[in-house]
């Protein structure tokens, strides 16, 4: 009856730890991209200029989430469900231009759409020609 009993209460500790603690970020899984996307190709000329552009508008609009250097480790990062990758991993920098756009510009669940909030479109690959200056 004892043994019975310290079973119980190990496992209703068990229980009370799994709601208490908190969960791991997930990590972002695989992206869908449309095909006129995948093969989108810049529009802007990759200088400093354009990178200069990219990188105040990267602060102005990414920043806080992805983090100063692309790390995923902005202000809002932690209070997001999903980790927001690392700019910096030879695995995001893989994709092409087109697919980097998709996913920064048309964004999915918690990585917000910016269609609206960044019309230009030399604007959108000045941002992205700045994502590629955070690789390793
Ligand atoms: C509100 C927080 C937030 C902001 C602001 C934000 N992102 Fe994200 N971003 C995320 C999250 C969360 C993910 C992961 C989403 C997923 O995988 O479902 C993500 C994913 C991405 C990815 C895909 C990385 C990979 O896994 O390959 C790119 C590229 C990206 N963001 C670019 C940008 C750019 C560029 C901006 C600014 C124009 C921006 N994000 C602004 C939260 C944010």
């Amino acid at each position: 009856m004892k043994t019975l009993f310290t079973l119980f209460l190990a496992a209703a500790a068990f229980l009370m730890m799994a709601f208490v603690v908190p969960q791991d970020q997930k990590k972002p899984g695989p992206w869908e991209i449309p095909a006129k996307y995948k093969s989108m190709k810049s529009s802007v000329k990759t200088d400093a200029d354009t990178q200069k552009l990219g990188k105040a508008l990267y602060a102005k609009h990414c920043r806080s989430c992805h983090g100063n250097a692309g790390a995923g480790d902005g202000p809002k990062a932690k209070n997001l469900e999903t980790f927001p990758g690392d700019f910096s991993d030879a695995k995001i920098q893989a994709h092409t231009d087109g697919e980097l756009y998709y996913m920064s510009i048309v964004g999915r669940d918690e990585m917000p759409n910016f269609e609206k909030n960044i019309p230009d479109e030399e604007e959108r690959w000045a941002i992205i020609s700045y994502l590629r200056t955070l690789k390793k």
